[in-house]
């Protein structure tokens, strides 16, 4: 962890994760909390991950800090039955109800998007602000489930990404070029709907495109948020701060850390560089 994770992960603690939430609270960014894991195999793993979302959600009211909550269903049994994920999540979602705070599920690999899917819809019913969900600009299907999502509930928070995970080009598109094309299109999409949007990206172009579309179009500020994870740009985060709109920064936290890492690694091998660099620095 000390050889490079902590950069992008906010300690293994939840003590330690709320500092970190209440440091950057202070400089004005809103957070999302997650409690890292994902592709749990063991019922009784899969209940100590939903244990540790239920004090995640106790502790943001506890500390009246800033956050709301993201997680991954595989971590909550996703793949041992879509029934054990569901009692997890109900019971995740009843205390984010009672507590009146926001649940995000992130999108995991295309293996899990119709079962997520499934799931959600259930959910949304069930819930309605209290839950939310993730969108992938990589998939060729997403436009046809955003227009879904929009025109069947009454209100859709939707976290708007270009997809972190590996897939095939049988289901997402290979070239970089076309899903950045597809990436503002779902923005623009989501921004019109009038629905909540939350663009979680650290790309300058998109960032700047947003700016430059909301302003055209009379968006206010309170129908969508900038989002970035911890550990990245974060300077930048700051300065959308300063520039008056919402920034949220994803936050994990937890042992759980190498699948999350790596991605970050995947994503952009500076990272490892930056890393290996700060290894030799005090
Ligand atoms: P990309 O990685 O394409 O980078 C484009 C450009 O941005 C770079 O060329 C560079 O100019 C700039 N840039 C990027 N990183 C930089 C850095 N460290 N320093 C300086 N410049 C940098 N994915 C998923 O599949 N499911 C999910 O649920 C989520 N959830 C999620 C939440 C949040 C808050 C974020 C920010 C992201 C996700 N993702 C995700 C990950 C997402 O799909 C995607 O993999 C990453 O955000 C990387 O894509 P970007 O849009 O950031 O730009």
């Amino acid at each position: 962890m000390r050889l490079g994770a902590a950069r992008f992960v906010a300690g293994e603690t939840l003590k330690e994760a709320i500092e970190q939430v209440r440091l950057l609270n202070n400089d004005g960014l809103v957070v999302t909390l997650d409690h890292l894991g994902e592709f749990v195999f063991d019922e009784h793993e899969a209940f100590a991950s939903t244990q540790a979302c239920l004090d995640v959600l106790d502790a943001i009211h506890a500390s009246g800090v800033k956050s709301n909550m993201s997680l991954k269903m595989t971590s909550l049994g996703l793949d041992l039955s879509k029934e054990l994920c569901m009692k997890h999540m109900r019971m995740i979602l009843d205390k984010a109800r009672e507590l009146d705070n926001f649940v995000r599920i992130d999108m995991e690999d295309y293996a899990h998007i119709d079962v997520t899917m499934e799931i959600f819809d259930e959910l949304k019913r069930e819930y309605g602000k209290h839950v939310g969900l993730v969108i992938q600009a990589y998939l060729y299907r997403t436009v046809d489930d955003m227009k879904r999502l929009e025109t069947e509930f009454e209100s859709m928070n939707l976290r708007l990404v270009k997809g972190a995970y590996l897939e095939s080009p049988k289901v997402a598109y290979p070239d970089m070029a076309d899903v950045n094309k597809n990436y503002l299109k779902i923005i623009e999409m989501h921004l019109l709907s009038g629905h909540y949007s939350a663009v979680a990206s650290h790309d300058d172009m998109v960032i700047n495109w947003t700016k430059e579309f909301v302003k055209k179009h009379n968006i206010p500020n309170e129908q969508f948020e900038f989002q970035m994870l911890y550990g990245v740009r974060p300077e930048t985060q700051r300065e959308l701060v300063r520039e008056g709109y919402t920034m949220r920064v994803y936050v994990p936290y937890g042992n759980d850390w190498y699948g999350y890492f790596s991605r970050r690694i995947a994503e952009r091998p500076a990272n490892a560089l930056f890393i290996i660099k700060n290894m030799f620095r005090k």
